[in-house]
């Protein structure tokens, strides 16, 4: 089955509304006669609405960068599904490797520690969930660290997290879902994934998804890689079987580099 690419930009703490705005105008004149990749630009949360309003009418949509699973009530902080959709989000990412983490003690002093401030797979489960619920679909990260890798867990990890991540879905529900596999150590770093390897660890995603919703799900989903994704290695990375699209951080900032991911993946 031939599943249609898809190129999400996470912006993640950067662009402020204006910069939001400006980038999206540049890229409406970039990729808007692009019609055979899926597009989508999620910003911080308070720059979405704005963002969300230039982008009316293209073929760029929407997406947050997180949600919080309760619908609303006294949560200090966090943003329900609903609103992410009523600031016109149709995607959101959940179960991102900034936001993953293992709870625990903390010290906020250690920058080593920040990236364990988070979530459970069984939460990131629970905001996949309420995204469907709330009429969005869930971008469903995952990915091991360097010490996993380097000590020969990487498949045990991913196959760990998804089984959870991915939990009890309807079977339309997991046709529509997509999953970013973003080994943690190519994030941001520069050092993108060998694009064999890529491919590989998406096929074994592909593979727990079939175990659990079938083959016909399995060929469905869409797959996307992240991690030091740039205009240089995005022909390589999207050309192979795997791999339909890719989640990209740095180089989603620039109108340029973001649009030439895109136009690779065509
Ligand atoms: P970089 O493309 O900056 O490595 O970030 C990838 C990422 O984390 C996207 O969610």
């Amino acid at each position: 089955m031939a599943r249609k690419p898809f190129i999400a930009g996470n912006w993640k703490m950067n662009k402020t509304i204006d910069e939001g705005i400006a980038l999206v105008n540049e890229l409406k004149i970039l990729v808007g006669d692009v019609a055979d990749v899926d597009v989508a630009v999620c910003p911080t949360f308070v720059a979405l609405a704005k963002v969300g309003d230039a982008i009316k009418g293209s073929n760029i949509m929407l997406g947050g960068q997180d949600t919080f699973w309760k619908e609303s009530g006294a949560w200090t902080r966090q943003i329900a599904p609903s609103m992410l959709k009523d600031a016109g989000c149709q995607w959101v990412i959940v179960g991102h490797s900034e936001t993953r983490g293992r709870f625990g003690t903390v010290d906020a002093e250690l920058e080593s520690v920040l990236s364990y401030f988070g979530e459970s797979d069984t939460t990131v489960n629970m905001k996949a969930k309420a995204a469907f619920a709330a009429g969005m679909t869930p971008i469903i990260a995952c990915g091991e660290l360097l010490a996993e890798r380097e000590a020969g867990q990487t498949d045990q990890v991913i196959v760990g997290q998804m089984k959870i991540d991915l939990a009890g879905f309807t079977k339309e529900q997991a046709m529509k879902m997509v999953i970013a596999y973003e080994p943690v150590w190519a994030i941001g770093t520069g050092k993108v994934c060998d694009s064999d390897e890529a491919d590989r660890v998406c096929g074994l995603i592909r593979g727990v998804v079939k175990d659990m919703y079938g083959a016909d799900v399995a060929d469905a989903v869409r797959i996307q890689y992240g991690g030091s994704v740039k205009p240089d290695n995005a022909v390589e990375l999207l050309g192979k079987p795997n791999i339909d699209g890719a989640l990209v951080g740095g180089a989603a900032l620039k109108s340029n580099d973001f649009a030439a991911i895109i136009k690779a993946a065509k």
